[in-house]
């Protein structure tokens, strides 16, 4: 079974083909970032104009790679959540495919492609593949949120931000000081010449009786501190303020993690999302699940950062459990249970 998965729900156009094992047979990904960067963040109409272009020759290229469409057996497609614009793109391309080929067509939900990321064989520097229960931390720049993940294509959200993600506190930080989009690399490379304690900030919502997090507190903490020092002018300063800002984010994420494994007795954790790449965040989470015996499950960065190889996974699961969808799928910007407040089971949609 090979199915060929697209993803278009934010600032990525991405088309895959994965074998049911998790075997990436092609993964491409075009990225949009110098299309946002002067604006400092995604702007939902030029990423829905950007997919457009970008779509057919990605598809192009990922269904050449692997050996042509004759190879494919079905179609996955990410129908949200998302910016519905985006979504469309890369809905009606799997659509406009799946009826000319006479394939299977399936809706993947771009959080449960992330949760199982993990499975994916990329070959070189694949992760040992974690037994399930675990918990996953999701921090990318449009979610932040812990999940038991439980069975095949089933995860339960367990915490989540309560108003920025963790990689939009990156990016509104890196905007402030000026260091351009997208923030969280710059902020990631310059920390590693500061001094986290050299600034006292915030750290978010440390209570250990929820697994939720509020970013936003901790943004405004360092406009306030732009607005009475200004932007640190040298160096070593901005270092500074980086490696404070970002221990301030990866503490709160990391103790949580390690919170939800201890309190559901679960020793696996896997990292997944953009803000997975930060070295700050590796580095806790790695001596803080050594200290307590949890296993650590980093997927490598293409498999972490948006992608459609984790959609095509994802609907191969899906369709073994559920069978496929009809033409009349359709995409949805939030899932119904993200919503603040809510914590129900989550199966994949
Ligand atoms: O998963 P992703 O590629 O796209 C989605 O948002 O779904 O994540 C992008 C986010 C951006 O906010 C970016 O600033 C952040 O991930 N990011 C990082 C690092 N690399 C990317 N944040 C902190 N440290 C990094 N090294
Ligand atoms: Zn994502």
């Amino acid at each position: 079974m090979r199915v060929l998965g697209i993803e278009s729900s934010c600032d990525e156009t991405a088309a895959a083909v994965v074998d049911a094992d998790g075997r990436v047979l092609s993964d491409v990904v075009a990225s949009q970032i110098a299309v946002h960067a002067p604006y400092g963040g995604v702007v939902p109409e030029l990423a829905a104009r950007a997919h457009l272009t970008n779509v057919v020759p990605v598809l192009e290229r990922a269904i050449a790679e692997a050996g042509g469409l004759e190879t494919i057996d079905a179609v996955a497609v990410t129908n949200g959540p998302g910016l519905v614009g985006a979504l469309l793109v890369g809905l009606q391309a799997a659509k406009a495919i799946a009826f000319a080929r006479d394939l299977p067509l399936v809706g993947v939900d771009h959080l449960i492609g992330h949760l199982f990321a993990v499975y994916l064989r990329r070959g070189e520097g694949d992760p040992e593949v974690p037994t399930l229960p675990y918990i996953a931390l999701l921090v990318s720049g449009g979610h932040t949120a812990i999940y038991e993940v439980t069975a095949p294509g089933e995860a339960h959200i367990l915490g989540q931000t309560r108003d920025d993600a963790a990689g939009e506190a990156f990016d509104k930080v890196a905007k402030l000081l000026g260091l351009g989009y997208p923030g969280g690399p710059v902020i990631d490379r310059l920390a590693r010449a500061g001094d986290p304690r050299a600034i006292e900030l915030p750290v978010p919502m440390a209570s250990r009786r929820t697994l939720d997090f509020s970013f936003s507190g901790l943004k405004t903490a360092v406009a306030r501190r732009v607005k009475t020092h200004g932007v640190p002018e040298s160096e070593a300063e901005m270092a500074d303020l980086c490696a404070s800002f970002q221990r301030s984010v990866t503490r709160v994420l990391v103790q949580k993690s390690v919170h939800a494994c201890r309190t559901r007795e679960i020793g696996r954790l896997v990292l997944g999302g953009g803000v997975a790449a930060n070295s700050g965040l590796r580095a806790a989470a790695a001596k803080l699940c050594a200290k307590h015996g949890i296993a650590l499950h980093v997927p490598p960065l293409a498999s972490c950062t948006d992608n459609a190889a984790m959609i095509a996974y994802a609907g191969a699961l899906k369709l073994a459990s559920e069978g496929p969808a009809t033409l009349a799928l359709s995409a949805y910007s939030r899932s119904p249970d993200l919503r603040r407040g809510k914590q129900p089971r989550r199966r994949a949609t």
